[in-house]
């Protein structure tokens, strides 16, 4: 509900700097998963905006609005984290209800709206019950109706889902899409879980050594990254140094058409997804397999071209053993270009 911008953040702690020059803009509505190693300043960076913790420099604007020195209380922008805080010696249906009761909203209002939370956070049956009675996973479920329920213009999700099982991990994170979507919340979401931050977000921001090394939609985050660091951020994959001559892209293990120009150092990255095992007469590069891992729905092969080792993953298995020698399909037209760190 509110456009974000953060403009040259800068923070600090005892000498050593945690925020370096962060520039941010998140468009009203939108959902932007920030990423990043530990310690690389996403939960300070969420706190800033909370309003938790001052920055040293650089300034927020919710809407065009200056909030450096709003209170907490006064942003409309609520956080969730692994750590929930909830009133323990107030009832579920309390807890929930708290936001909506100080703003002094009417009784038959907040029961509507308390049962509505209740439905979608499956936590019926559980009103009544203290934080002590709940699960892990209900006290989560908890945190987020009570803070969804007074439905704040920015929500800040610091790796709220990361103590959750799976199944309701995922269950959670559709949920709270959906009604992010629904109430049109600016969101910003704090994840380890690279899936998640790709499946959920409209973009994502990646934050390393307290700077943001790339902010774009999922798929070039992924295929597109700018760097190596990025690039290996999001998992194995396979890098190809060399030059790029009349139209080839040249390179140890061969010569490849591209559409490119030339270039006398090129390093271009393709994802093991993006490799294509085929038959001979498709390919354009030969390989062994030195290692094969199943993983129930896809296959990954370490596979020897020339004596450079390529990631290969695949979702339709050949059934290929170690040693075999296999064909495969580089698409270099396909390939991120990446500046050398
Ligand atoms: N209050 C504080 N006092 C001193 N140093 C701090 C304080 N808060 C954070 N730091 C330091 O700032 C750096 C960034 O911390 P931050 O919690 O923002 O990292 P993070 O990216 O959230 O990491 P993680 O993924 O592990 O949660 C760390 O080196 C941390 O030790
Ligand atoms: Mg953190």
């Amino acid at each position: 509900m509110a456009k974000v911008q953060l403009i040259r953040i800068k923070k600090s702690f005892g000498g050593k700097t945690v925020l370096n020059d962060v520039n941010l803009t998140i468009n009203e509505g939108e959902f932007v998963a920030l990423l990043g190693p530990s310690g690389s300043g996403k939960t300070t960076l969420l706190h800033g905006i909370a309003g938790i913790i001052p920055f040293d420099e650089g300034n927020i604007y919710f809407d065009g609005q200056l909030m450096d020195f709003v209170p907490i209380e006064k942003r409309n922008a609520v956080l969730v984290d692994q750590n929930i805080l909830l009133f323990p010696h107030m009832t579920v249906y309390e807890n929930i209800s708290f936001g909506l009761k100080i703003r002094k909203i009417g009784k038959k209002e907040i029961k509507n709206k308390v049962e509505k939370f209740l439905d979608m956070m499956e936590l019926y049956g559980h009103e009544n019950k203290y934080p002590h009675e709940l699960s892990g996973g209900q006290k989560q479920r908890v945190a987020l109706a009570r803070a969804l329920i007074v439905e704040p213009k920015v929500l800040l999700l610091d790796e709220p889902f990361s103590k959750l099982d799976i199944v309701l991990r995922k269950s959670l994170q559709e949920f709270i899409r959906e009604i992010q979507r629904k109430l049109n919340i600016t969101t910003i979401l704090v994840t380890h879980d690279k899936e998640e931050a790709l499946s959920l977000a409209d973009r994502i921001a990646v934050l390393i050594e307290g700077e943001i090394k790339q902010y774009d939609i999922p798929k070039n985050i992924y295929e597109k990254p700018v760097s190596i660091e990025v690039a290996d951020f999001f998992g194995k994959t396979n890098y190809f140094k060399g030059k790029i001559k009349n139209g080839n892209f040249i390179t140890d293990i061969g010569t490849f058409n591209v559409n490119s120009p030339d270039k006398s150092k090129v390093t271009l990255m393709l994802r093991p997804e993006q490799i294509i095992i085929c038959d001979e007469n498709e390919s354009n590069v030969k390989g062994k397999i030195i290692k094969r891992t199943y993983l129930g729905d896809k296959v990954n092969y370490l596979i020897v071209v020339k004596g450079q080792v390529i990631y290969v993953s695949t979702f339709t298995d050949k059934n290929f053993n170690v040693d075999e020698d296999v064909y495969f399909y580089l698409d270099f037209n396909k390939a991120a270009y990446l500046e050398e760190d």
